[in-house]
């Protein structure tokens, strides 16, 4: 219930749309009603002998409740007491009209529904996806992408259903109940009792039936998520499968997921399909209750007329369909539960890195920057940076090198703070990192790694990414230029214009690092940090990128994190990390004479070149 309330919360910017809806289906469901009313006069008319008909014309119309209903709307445009031809006529115009509002109601009704329907399914989305941008990194290492993709997209699609198609059908039910239980009320009170005698049964069956569909419809959402995710992975890495040779292997363990999918999905299924003859054969029982009772209470004489009788029994009729969409209902909504459950789920997944109140602006290092006994581990238990303290001086150049796994690349996630240390201070010209807003910390931050990532746009919004306002053509070229990129850009089709990524124009691994290190020299940014930008580039290239990079160091702070000892030869200070630590630091020429870790590094490295 809990649950339904928080998904109901979303309604709440629609709510005068939504009281339209459901006025709509209010007269909707009595028009409904109404017209199957109707029934009495044109039965009585037809079947009524001439004698009786003036008879009761004179007395004044008939009595009950009913007819006098029926006096007060029918009887204003139609003339019972005329000859049977006539009156029949009338009551069948009159049926007419009261279709032709029905179905207006009606139409009222569906489309306002999917009008809010769809309104909050797009409001869930962006807030979903608003939320999902702000998490942390840590998020992201522990989610796979293809469950946040079904979340957002399957998931919310199977929730918007339930503030709205099945919201507006309970309350369409509810009064089509209350509608069909008044007028059978109205005719036989009798009766009426003696049909309702099922519906207990019915909700006794349900209980244990229901425990079975919640269960099954989480691990179906799962698996489907499980799926996604499998179709994401190996697609973006279609390459290695293909150079592995392994499309048979992933058909296979495409093939055991699709399968426990399907096992899932039908055992749960086997559940709820047996809700529909069961609520059924329920129904069929209250029928033929009434049938026995009512045709007694018929041939009894006095209480229940024939013409009534056929009326209550289609009502009666009427009664158990929306008795079994509410009975059925539990079964229908519990996806839509579950499926909040998963989004909540992301929702209220909390944001761990975060701003304090009052943060300072970042806008530079002016004296340097200070890691004073940092440590961090992604699992409790297994550091994976122990102890780290040195010391950067602004405009200098440091470079840590070690081998792969040694932590240098969390080490400067820590610098951007896409995580927080668990132990020891960050600190930048004596403050410490937390107390910048995060966003200009990071606006201050240029970052060139070994995998560049480009979005599927022109060339010009890839390097401009991430700053706002618009950028202009000279400034734009200017950057490519220092990152020597400018020549290979103008050569492309449509030059700036250019789309590359993902389905664009592909570019080689040196070209779109200088298309990374040209978004960096365009965003000038005071702290520089070059995670291994120039580890997979063939010697040519990696030429042309480190001239670049050299146009970008000037008057930064900056941290170069090489495989390759040539690049980091230059550096003001070298520190040597392993497993974690720092072992070594120091220049160049002090460090080879040091020899230990690095001795051993640079040995490798020259009997490599
Ligand atoms: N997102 C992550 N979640 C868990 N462990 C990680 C994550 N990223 C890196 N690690 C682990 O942390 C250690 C250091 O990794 P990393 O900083 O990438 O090393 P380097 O950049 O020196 O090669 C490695 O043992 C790696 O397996
Ligand atoms: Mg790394």
């Amino acid at each position: 219930m809990k649950r339904y309330l928080r998904i109901v919360r979303y309604l709440r910017p629609y709510l005068p749309v939504f009281a339209v809806a459901v006025a709509a289906t209010f007269l909707f469901a009595g028009l409904d009603a109404f017209s199957f009313t109707l029934l009495i006069p044109f039965l009585e008319t037809l079947f009524a002998d001439p004698a009786e008909a003036a008879r009761t014309a004179a007395d004044g119309g008939s009595e009950g409740w009913l007819n006098r209903a029926l006096d007060l709307t029918l009887g204003r445009f139609v003339d019972l007491g005329a000859p049977p031809a006539e009156a029949i006529q009338g009551i069948i115009l009159f049926l007419l009209v009261v279709f032709l509002f029905k179905n207006i109601f009606d139409f009222l009704r569906n489309y306002l529904v999917a009008w809010i329907e769809q309104a909050v399914t797009r409001d869930l989305r962006n807030e979903v996806y608003g939320h999902l941008v702000e998490l942390d990194l840590s998020f992201f290492g522990r989610t796979r992408v293809g469950q946040i993709v079904s979340r957002l997209t399957h998931d919310v699609e199977q929730l918007r259903t339930l503030v709205t198609k099945e919201l507006a059908k309970i309350i369409s039910s509810v009064f089509e109940l209350l509608a069909a239980i008044l007028i059978m009320l109205l005719l036989s009170w009798e009766l009426l009792l003696a049909a309702l005698v099922v519906l207990p049964i019915i909700a006794t069956v349900w209980g244990p039936l229901l425990k079975r569909v919640r269960r099954g419809d989480r691990s179906i959402l799962d698996l489907a998520g499980e799926v996604n995710s499998h179709i994401q992975e190996t697609l973006s890495g279609i390459r290695l499968v293909k150079a592995s040779g392994a499309e048979a292997f992933e058909r296979e363990r495409f093939g055991v997921l699709t399968w426990a999918y399907f096992k899932a999905f039908i055992r749960t299924e086997r559940f709820r399909a047996l809700s529909h003859p069961l609520t059924e054969t329920m129904s069929a029982l209250g029928t033929v209750v009434i049938l026995w009772y009512g045709t007694r209470l018929v041939l009894a004489g006095g209480v229940l007329s024939a013409e009534e009788f056929i009326v209550f029994l289609a009502f009666s009729m009427k009664l158990y369909s929306p008795v079994k969409y509410l009975g059925k209902l539990p079964a229908i909504i519990q996806p839509g539960l579950v499926a909040s459950d998963r989004v909540f789920e992301f929702l209220d997944a909390p944001i761990e890195v975060q701003d304090r109140d009052g943060p300072r602006n970042f806008e530079g290092v002016r004296e340097g920057i200070v890691f004073d006994d940092v440590a961090f581990h992604y699992r409790e238990g297994e550091p994976v940076l122990d102890g780290i303290s040195f010391e950067a001086p602004a405009g200098s150049v440091t470079a840590l090198v070690g081998p792969s796994g040694a932590g240098k690349t969390t080490l400067m996630d820590l610098l951007g703070r896409f995580y927080d240390a668990t132990r020891g201070r960050i600190l930048v010209d004596g403050v410490p990192l937390a107390e910048y807003s995060m966003t200009s910390l990071r606006h201050g931050l240029g970052i060139v790694s070994q995998d560049t990532v480009l979005f599927h746009d022109t060339v010009r919004a890839n390097i401009a990414y991430g700053l706002p306002g618009p950028v202009s053509q000279e400034a734009l070229e200017a950057a490519a230029r220092a990152a020597h990129a400018h020549d290979f850009i103008a050569r492309m089709p449509r030059g700036y214009d250019t789309v590359v990524g993902e389905r664009g124009t592909q570019l080689s691994g040196g070209q779109r690092q200088r298309i990374a290190i040209a978004r960096a020299i365009l965003r000038d940014p005071p702290i520089l940090i070059l995670d291994e930008a120039t580890s997979a580039l063939d010697s040519e290239s990696e030429r042309l990128v480190q001239e670049a990079v050299d146009q970008l160091l000037h008057g930064r702070t900056v941290f170069v994190i090489a495989h390759r000892l040539s690049t980091i030869q230059r550096a003001d200070r070298i520190l040597v990390m392993q497993e974690g630590r720092i072992v070594q630091s120091g220049n160049h020429e002090t460090l080879l004479r040091e020899g230990g870790l690095y001795g051993h590094l640079h040995e490798l490295q020259f009997q490599g070149s």
